[in-house]
């Protein structure tokens, strides 16, 4: 059993309202990513690497296929029960960063842990410690609206890991960054899938940071393709 194991996955959407046309984006996607490894997926704008994400969190439904996480066939479940799947098992870290804009930069970080049950001091003091990480102590108690994209895209990044995932799908989380944050922020995804063995699936646009993953796959028509692979 696997982290995530992606069985042939196939999605189209409708080309045009009200008309039966559809345009396929994803055709016949098989993909694992074991514990402990991390695997990264570019390709370009349009190609489906969103798409596939989404499914893989149990976001969107495939047009056909399967996706097991943990042995559990997510593509099964309802939406209530996808997500409270997710909550426990997988962070997600969205393109748009999806914040709550009502709330500070803590808040947004420690809701997905409230939501599960854990303990406010526990969960207080966890989301200090990746916020701090990824170097955003003074930002804590602002509204996150108010914040720069980069800063918004950090917040995300705290937030997907607060519930220490098994299952990280990162969707082009430097995207917003300078060198420097990018760097923190690559950092910081590789050494939970290495020191803390959780399981990476990152989709990016960053090549160097593509490559320092264990598999590097390219998305090109409808399917992926093992670029390269760490010895
Ligand atoms: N809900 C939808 N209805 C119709 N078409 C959609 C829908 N969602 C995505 N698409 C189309 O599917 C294709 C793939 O989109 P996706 O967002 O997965 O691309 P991407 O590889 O992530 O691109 P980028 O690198 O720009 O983020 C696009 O052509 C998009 O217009
Ligand atoms: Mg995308």
């Amino acid at each position: 059993m696997h982290p995530l194991e992606i069985n042939n996955i196939f999605k189209s959407f409708k080309a045009v309202e009200n008309r039966n046309e559809y345009i396929t984006i994803l055709s016949g996607i098989s993909l694992t990513v074991e514990t402990g490894k991390s695997v990264s997926i570019i390709g370009k704008s349009g190609t489906g690497k969103s798409t596939l994400l989404q499914i893989a969190g149990g976001l969107d439904k495939p047009t056909s296929g399967h996706v097991f996480c943990d042995g559990v066939d997510i593509t099964t479940l309802n939406d209530s029960k996808a997500s409270q799947f997710r909550n426990r098992k997988i962070g997600f870290i969205f393109q748009a960063h999806l914040l709550l804009d009502d709330f500070n930069a803590l808040e947004n970080v420690m809701i997905p842990a409230l939501i599960s049950g854990k303990s406010k001091k526990q969960v207080l003091d966890r989301a200090k410690m990746l916020l701090s990480d990824l170097a955003l102590e003074d930002r804590m108690f602002h509204s996150t609206g108010t914040l720069s994209g980069g800063e918004k895209q950090r917040i995300a990044i705290c937030r997907a890991l607060i519930n220490e995932p098994d299952i990280i799908l990162a969707d082009e989380p430097t995207g917003s960054l300078d060198e420097e944050n990018a760097l923190e922020v690559e950092e910081l995804l590789l050494s939970q899938v290495k020191k803390e063995n959780r399981s990476l699936l990152l989709v990016t646009h960053n090549i160097e940071f593509a490559e320092k993953c264990d598999y590097m796959y390219l998305l090109k028509n409808h399917n992926l393709e093992l670029l390269r692979e760490k010895n």
